[in-house]
């Protein structure tokens, strides 16, 4: 048995890392650690709360005394680093708190990592540190090319410098101590359980209640989307098979811009729930300050190193997406309840639209 922490595996994509993993192995327990900020919701791990390899703590990952505890108390094997501010909206209204989790927590979690690994004749052997990053952190293309891994770090919101500034903590501990590591960069995810700040869910969310859809700019930035379970696959393709220091970029081949991720999520709604939900419910609005132009990930090395390849078609992806929002309307009233309304009311209500 080999035992993982997961930290903000109670936010969106580490809870569907554990429900992956606890779904496809039976020799991994699972401690997660999650300070359950806005984002994190054990509502989205109910089904495993029970599970005899899954426990949780509700804790800081800055929080050292904590850290370490969960290091003595469990023999770790794999730290896959989640816990992190992750919207970069956030980040713009308020940054102090990004350089806070996702720099000072890191350094936290590998401090206390290398103290457990770390003997005389080096690291225990089976051991890993995963930090989950971003292809955020390559800064912003042109309309031509894609980010390799050779890409030089040009971070620009403050939520792209605090994951660049926590990979290079990450590789100093590699090319200093030898600690066996792994960056994966990953391009925007989508599927069930994301927070509806998020362009897709907000979009879900605001259109079933007939909400206005705030789309910045001229709509036409341009992400990679990759479903988040394909997501998950990558980070155990990285466990099991990276090599330790390396850099793993993700991504889904499949880069829309904003406008048509909008119009897709209109025309499924409109034919499935409501002929009314339909474009004029757009809104152009004052853009994101500082607004990255576009990301593409060219993810060759982890498809020809590792053997992983994103399955899911953003046809079925963004259909099973809209599907389990339609079906899981409770789960959405609830973290919309409380302190979104007040985020939504600060970000949304002092905008400009076209007509202002
Ligand atoms: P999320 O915001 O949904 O979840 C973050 C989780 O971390 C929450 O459960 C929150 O409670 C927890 N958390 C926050 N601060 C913490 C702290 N100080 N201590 C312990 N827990 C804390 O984020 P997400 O979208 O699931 O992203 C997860 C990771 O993946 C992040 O590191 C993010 O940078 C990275 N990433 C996300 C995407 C994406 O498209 N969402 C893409 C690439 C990389
Ligand atoms: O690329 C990976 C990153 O993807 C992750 O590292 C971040 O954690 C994650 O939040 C995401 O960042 P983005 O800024 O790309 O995602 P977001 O969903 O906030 O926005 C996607 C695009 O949609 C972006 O160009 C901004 C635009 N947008 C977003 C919102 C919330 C709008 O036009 N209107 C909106 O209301």
């Amino acid at each position: 048995m080999k035992t993982l922490l997961v930290t903000g595996g109670a936010g969106f994509i580490g809870s569907n890392f554990i429900l992956y993993m606890l779904n496809r192995y039976n020799d991994y327990k699972i401690v997660n650690l999650d300070k359950l900020t806005y984002a994190g919701n054990l509502e989205n791990l109910k089904s495993v709360e029970d599970h005899p390899h899954y426990s949780f703590f509700q804790g800081d990952i800055c929080d050292r005394e904590l850290v370490e505890g969960l290091f003595s108390h469990y023999e770790i094997d794999y730290v896959i680093n989640f816990a992190a501010e992750s919207h970069v909206d956030r980040s713009i209204l308020n940054p102090e708190i990004f350089a806070g989790t996702n720099i000072l927590g890191t350094m936290t979690l590998l401090n206390a990592a290398r103290n457990s690994w770390e003997g005389g004749m080096g690291f225990k052997e089976g051991k890993k540190f995963i930090q989950v990053s971003t292809d955020e952190v390559y800064g912003s293309l042109g309309s031509e090319g894609l980010f390799t891994e050779a890409t030089p770090l040009d971070p620009h919101s403050p939520y792209s410098a605090s994951k660049a500034a926590a990979d290079l903590f990450v590789k100093s501990y590699f090319d200093t101590y030898k600690m066996p590591v792994n960056i994966t960069r990953c391009s925007n995810n989508y599927g069930p359980y994301q927070f509806p700040e998020k362009l897709i869910p907000l979009m879900i969310h605001n259109a079933l209640n007939k909400r206005r859809l705030p789309v910045y700019g001229d709509g036409l930035n341009i992400r990679d989307w990759l479903y988040v379970e394909d997501h998950c696959s990558a980070i155990d393709a990285v466990m099991h098979k990276g090599k330790p220091g390396e850099v793993y970029n993700i991504g889904g081949n499949n880069e829309r811009p904003n406008i048509d991720i909008v119009k897709t999520i209109l025309c499924h709604l409109s034919a499935n729930v409501d002929k009314a939900i339909d474009e004029s419910l757009i809104q152009y609005v004052e853009d994101r300050k500082g607004h990255d132009r576009r990301y593409g990930m060219d993810a060759t090395k982890i498809r020809k190193e590792l053997g992983w390849v994103p399955e899911t078609r953003f046809e079925d992806g963004i259909r099973k997406t809209i599907d389990w929002y339609l079906d899981n309307k409770e789960w959405l009233r609830h973290v919309t309840s409380g302190e979104y309304q007040e985020y939504y009311s600060k970000m949304y209500g002092t905008k400009k639209t076209e007509a202002d």
